[in-house]
């Protein structure tokens, strides 16, 4: 529910369920607050449909109803005097907007630019880039498609090449994963984009060692952390990268379209969005913030999903989802007599659980698995990795135990149907 109240002389909405909205003119603050119960008893704050088991929260998050409340407030705002709101309002409640996320990531404000996506985030990086003839862009075999095909085309562009770091699976080391980006570095090495957490395999990768491998070697690196924030605790200051852009529509729960490209103070010079518009030759926030008419009001709700976030119980809540997916995960292999991979120090809220095929896996049976899931009453991503057809659950703060009990039901189901 929203109401409308009269601050410092803006009218400005407030959230009944969202105690910690506040004026864009105010200071940042995440307020401590009592935390919400998690698992089913907190399901009615989204919209989420009782009759589908969602276990997929890392694929495109889930927007809380007040989070929601508090992107239409801004949307009811903004159509009350466009103009006025476009030109008086905006350019302060947007900074106001990037100075909350940065206390949230251990940043500060003026170094993070909003953007609507990770994959917009990489593509203003990787088409920032100038390369040469014969220079190298390093990216993951476990990279993330749309990425991947970005670092293609912009190096396609300057005749330059795209090298692969293998990361190994489905028990990696972290002295593996760090050895083999530093044996696929070469002279010509320009850049190196690196994924926090794994999309398909969703292993946390040891960023911290493995920028410094690269930072010693001269290399720049973008950061893909579009599964980061809200998944796990984040602190710019340590993770020694460049650039490092990271979704809130995913584990923050804002509303989609929401995402952020932090960039270091030294690695603000030449890079643009991928819109050019009036801040051109202005410097990163005067590109950044203004790349033509749009609704910014995902953007401008971050500091409710983060309020939220708090509510839900913050660092003590990623703790608790990393620990149910590796129960639910532990439970499902268990039905399915199969195996959980990468376990260890470099999982999170996102865990992998082998489906049982009795023969080499393939795309098509991946697609396949994945439409009877959805028929079936439920979605989860399924991959095939080093031959083995794997499915990859999901638990968030409206999860609990009984979700992947249910799950491995449906997938045993799914996988007899399959194999007959
Ligand atoms: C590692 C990684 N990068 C990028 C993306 C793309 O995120 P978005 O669609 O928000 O750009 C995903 C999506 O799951 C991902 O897993």
């Amino acid at each position: 529910m929203v109401v409308w109240q009269k601050s410092a002389g803006v009218k400005q909405a407030r959230v009944l369920n969202c105690p910690a909205l506040r004026s864009p003119r105010t200071a940042p603050t995440i307020r401590a607050m009592t935390t919400l119960p998690l698992g089913r008893a907190v399901r009615h704050e989204w919209r989420l449909d009782p009759d589908f088991l969602t276990v997929n929260h890392g694929s495109f998050g889930a927007t809380p109803l007040c989070v929601l409340a508090e992107q239409q407030a801004w949307r009811d705002r903004m159509e009350t005097q466009p103009s006025r709101f476009m030109r008086a309002v905006l350019p302060g409640a947007l900074r106001a907007a990037a100075d909350t996320l940065a206390t949230f990531i251990g940043a500060e404000g003026k170094d993070i630019a909003f953007v609507d996506n990770a994959t917009g985030g990489c593509n203003a990086v990787l088409r920032s880039l100038h390369l040469a003839v014969d220079d190298e862009v390093l990216v993951l075999d476990q990279g993330y498609g749309a990425v991947r095909k970005t670092v293609r085309f912009v190096a396609e562009r300057f005749g330059a090449r795209v090298t692969e770091a293998v990361i190994p699976f489905p028990n990696p080391t972290e002295d593996a994963i760090v050895d083999n980006i530093a044996a696929a570095l070469t002279r010509r090495t320009r850049l190196a984009v690196i994924d926090h957490i794994t999309s398909g395999s969703a292993l946390i990768l040891p960023l911290a060692r493995i920028t410094a491998v690269l930072r010693a070697a001269g290399v720049p690196v973008l950061v893909d952390g579009a599964h980061g924030p809200g998944q796990i605790t984040l602190d710019m200051r340590t993770i020694g990268a460049n650039w490092y852009t990271g979704n809130g529509h995913k584990w923050l729960c804002a509303p989609k379209g929401c995402a952020f490209l932090w960039a270091s103070p030294d690695s603000q010079d030449g890079l643009h969005p991928t819109i050019i518009s009036h801040g051109l030759g202005g410097g990163f926030l005067a590109e950044f913030d203004w790349t033509g008419t749009r609704d910014f009001s995902p953007f401008l709700s971050i500091g409710a999903a983060i309020a939220f976030h708090q509510r839900l119980g913050g660092e003590a809540m990623r703790a608790r989802n990393i620990a149910l997916a590796a129960e639910g995960a532990a439970l499902i292999a268990q039905r399915l007599n199969t195996e959980t991979a990468a376990d260890g120090p470099m999982t999170g809220a996102m865990r992998l659980v082998r489906l049982p095929l009795g023969r080499p896996a393939d795309d098509a049976v991946s697609m396949a698995a994945r439409q009877r899931l959805l028929e079936a009453g439920t979605d989860a991503p399924t991959h095939v990795l080093a031959g083995a057809l794997w499915l990859r659950l999901s638990a968030f703060a409206y999860n609990e135990s009984e979700d992947y009990a249910r799950l491995g039901e449906i997938a045993a189901r799914v996988m007899r149907e399959i194999a007959a």
